[in-house]
């Protein structure tokens, strides 16, 4: 059986954008939901500015009682800065998300800092904590709200960059829903081929309704590490007409339904997605509405669709 890793980002990319200030308690629970339904990796939180993501503000907190009740999740936290770095590391997170654009605007709306500079600082990271397990977040990999669409080339020239300085996994971002399935399978053989050694991991918006495919995409390209969120709640503040990523039940459905190993209980993941909505408002994808619907008849996620028992 085909294995395929689902990185569930909702607590972090999902919640950023939720203006209403969710209750650390209600953080937790819906955490302890995720675990129960059999997600292992899980982006807990972001270590930034409380100012530009107020939302973040008990990071530490959640991180804590994360790493006491879960050892064996592999949780990640994203930073922008040597500071997250080093409030992750205080945490005991070992997993990071570095996050940089690759268009220089939005990396200055985002971080406030030049790409180069941001570049700077994660080798400051690196040199800082060594024993850190760093992904680099290529954010607006596909498409940029400022920008438009990086040059062909441009997001492999920069993935050799990073590969350069000794990262060893990326996480190709589509901040914005901007890309279509052969530019994500395109770009993959591009970067492949200039960093054959370098780990591939996807996170699509579905501002557009692409997320599932361009998600398929990557994963039929050979990519087996995948971003979602909860519902498909989310989006970037700093970037404007950013809205839902990609449903995680609706990747549960698509990968379990094609002989994909996911490890995670679709009826349970439903639940827990139903529960969400009930207790946080916020941009959901157009395909929650599965939730709903599948639901209502009773649907187990394994494919049998005879609504009418
Ligand atoms: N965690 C908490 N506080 C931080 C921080 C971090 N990682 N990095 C900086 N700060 C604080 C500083 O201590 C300083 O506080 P003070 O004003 O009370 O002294 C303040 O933020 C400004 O610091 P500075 O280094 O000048 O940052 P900035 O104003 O240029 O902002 C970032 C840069 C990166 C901190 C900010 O833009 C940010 O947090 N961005 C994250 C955006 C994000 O999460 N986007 C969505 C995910 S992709
Ligand atoms: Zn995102």
């Amino acid at each position: 059986m085909d294995q395929i890793y689902i990185y569930e980002v909702g607590p972090r990319d999902g919640w950023q954008n939720v203006a209403e200030l969710i209750s650390t308690e209600e953080k937790k629970k819906i955490i302890d939901g995720l675990a129960d339904a059999g997600v292992s990796h899980i982006q807990i939180c972001s270590f930034v500015s409380p100012r530009a993501i107020p939302q973040m503000r008990d990071a530490k907190e959640v991180a804590k009682y994360c790493v006491s009740r879960y050892p064996n999740i592999d949780l990640l936290a994203l930073v922008p800065n040597l500071r997250g770095a080093k409030d992750a590391q205080e945490a005991e997170i070992r997993h990071l998300s570095y996050v940089v654009s690759l268009s220089e605007s939005h990396n200055k709306a985002n971080i406030n800092r030049t790409r180069e500079e941001s570049l700077q600082e994660l080798e400051n990271i690196m040199e800082a904590y060594p024993d850190l397990n760093i992904c680099v977040d290529i954010a607006t990999a596909f498409g940029c709200p400022f920008e438009g669409k990086p040059k062909e080339g441009e997001l492999a020239k920069f993935a050799e960059q990073v590969y350069g300085m000794g990262i060893r996994e990326i996480c190709l971002c589509d901040t914005i829903g901007a890309a279509n399935p052969r530019q994500v399978r395109e770009e993959i053989r591009r970067v492949e081929k200039t960093c054959p050694e370098l780990e591939l991991m996807v996170h699509i918006h579905d501002t557009r309704g692409m997320g599932l495919a361009c998600t398929l995409a990557a994963a039929e390209a050979g990519v087996t590490k995948v971003q979602s969120t909860l519902g498909g709640l989310g989006g970037c503040p700093f970037a404007p007409g950013a809205s839902g990523n990609t449903a995680t039940e609706d990747l549960v459905y698509m990968f379990q339904n094609m002989g994909y190993d996911t490890g995670i209980d679709f009826g349970r993941l439903l639940k827990l997605s139903k529960y969400q909505k009930s207790v946080i408002q916020g941009n959901y994808s157009g395909h929650h509405m599965m939730i709903q619907m599948m639901q209502e008849y009773g649907e187990k996620g394994d494919g049998q669709i005879c609504t009418a028992r």
